[in-house]
């Protein structure tokens, strides 16, 4: 059974009926099942093995505290690209050795702070970058951890907003002055050479452009080792993509199968980033019909969440899958299905097969991944609420945000003189 399933006329998440859930804590409200994430980030771990690696999870991808604290419980790692991703890490009871640390922008406050905690590595950018590190390393005595994040080249054939493993990308250090930013590493003493990785990008459904990229890392390492610069490990990023409608990933077992065959003898550390994969169909978005409105055009149901509860359908045109909570309601009919936000961009979906009355509940499925992560004030909404769910147990791991929380730091001027 999955942990989402339909149950005596309801949609239930593992054993709690939704309707309750609704109830409870009002809509609209991110559901998160932590049977699901567990089962997820055990088929990374399973699919390991015995080969010495580590599986980070993106915490981009769903950063609340609650989720992070059960990942940690299992012995996960985690892939933090800011300083504020690392502290949640920590709060939820994270092992700092376990800390990818990636993304272009890094400030010296964040590095001193991820070398103070002692993280396993730095996934460093550019040379700039690198030039930044040494000195802050140099400034608090500590040698500091580097990966270079390589940018292979490879096309990911994902959505272009997802694909990062291009040339015209702001990602990473192209792959053919990699060797030269290596020397440059290996020969500071303020810095020490630990691995390399790339990450091409996101929603991958297929494994060609992982391996392509794989195969351009480890020539690369060949090379780095005849001139004496050995490598730990390697990290191939995230990007395994997920069913959000019709898509057939491949199964990680598949994938990391397939690294293993090609890494074959070499004493290197598999260092993975997954995200979506672990948490995108592992959270629903619960929300309810406030409006029915017909037009000659389209039938609108105006709905409790909206574009600052879940950005994905506006900014990529993204496909959810959106139903009934409780399905038998009367005639199906096509809905387009918008929130009350002050923009045309403001649907969480188009032409659905729905039945709808008003106070209809509905579930926007896939959304544990890059939704409430991505959720933002705007209109001056408040952000969602978010509960997990154990078995028979609801956890409010987020309470909804309350006025107050909204203009938290804000201040009004005295009049002008
Ligand atoms: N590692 C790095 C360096 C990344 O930049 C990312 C995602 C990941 C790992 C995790 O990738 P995943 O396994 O989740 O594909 N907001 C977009 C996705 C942006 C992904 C950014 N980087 C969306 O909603 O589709």
């Amino acid at each position: 059974m999955s942990d989402f399933h339909y149950r005596d006329g309801g949609l239930w998440a593992e054993d709690v009926p939704l309707t309750q859930i609704a109830e409870q804590f009002g809509t609209p409200t991110y559901v998160y099942s932590r049977e699901y994430f567990e089962t997820q980030y055990r088929a990374y771990a399973d699919a390991l093995g015995d080969h010495p690696g580590l599986i980070c999870y993106a915490v981009k991808a769903n950063s609340n505290l609650g989720i992070l604290s059960l990942l940690a419980q299992l012995g996960a790692g985690f892939d933090i690209v800011s300083g504020g991703e690392l502290e949640r890490v920590l709060m939820a009871g994270g092992d700092p050795a376990r800390v990818v640390f990636s993304g272009v922008g890094k400030t010296a406050q964040e590095m001193r702070r991820a070398l103070e905690v002692g993280v396993h590595c730095f996934n460093v950018e550019s040379t700039a970058e690198l030039d930044r590190l040494e000195s802050v390393a140099a400034e608090t005595g500590a040698r500091a951890p580097v990966s270079l994040r390589v940018n292979p080249d490879v096309d990911a054939r994902t959505h272009p907003y997802i694909s990062t493993g291009l040339k015209e990308n702001k990602f990473g250090i192209a792959i053919d002055s990699a060797v030269y930013a290596y020397r440059r590493a290996a020969a500071s003493g303020h810095l020490e050479v630990v691995g390399v990785d790339c990450h091409i990008g996101s929603q991958l459904t297929e494994l060609a452009p992982f391996l392509d990229a794989l195969d351009r890392l480890l020539l690369l390492i060949d090379q780095l080792a005849e001139e004496g610069i050995r490598l730990k490990h390697i990290d191939l990023g995230g990007g395994l993509g997920v069913r959000y409608r019709g898509e057939e990933p491949p199964p990680v077992s598949d994938y990391l199968g397939a690294v293993r065959e090609r890494l074959g003898d070499r004493k290197l550390e598999l260092v993975l980033e997954p995200g979506r994969s672990i948490a995108a169909n592992g959270g629903l978005l619960l929300t309810r019909v406030e409006y029915l409105k017909r037009t000659e055009e389209h039938n609108f149901a105006i709905v409790d969440a909206a574009m600052n509860d879940n950005l994905r359908p506006a900014l990529y045109q993204a496909w959810q899958d959106i139903v009934a909570v409780e399905p038998d309601n009367g005639e199906v009919e096509s809905w387009d299905i918008v929130g009350p936000v002050c923009e045309t961009g403001d649907f969480l979906g188009k032409r659905r097969e729905l039945a709808l009355q008003p106070g209809t509940l509905l579930a926007m499925l896939s959304t544990g991944a890059y939704g409430f992560s991505m959720s933002s004030n705007y209109n001056s909404r408040p952000r969602a609420a978010e509960v997990l769910v154990d078995g028979e147990r609801t956890y409010l791991v987020r309470a909804r945000e309350s006025l107050a929380d909204q203009v938290r730091g804000e201040s009004r001027v005295p009049e002008k003189n």
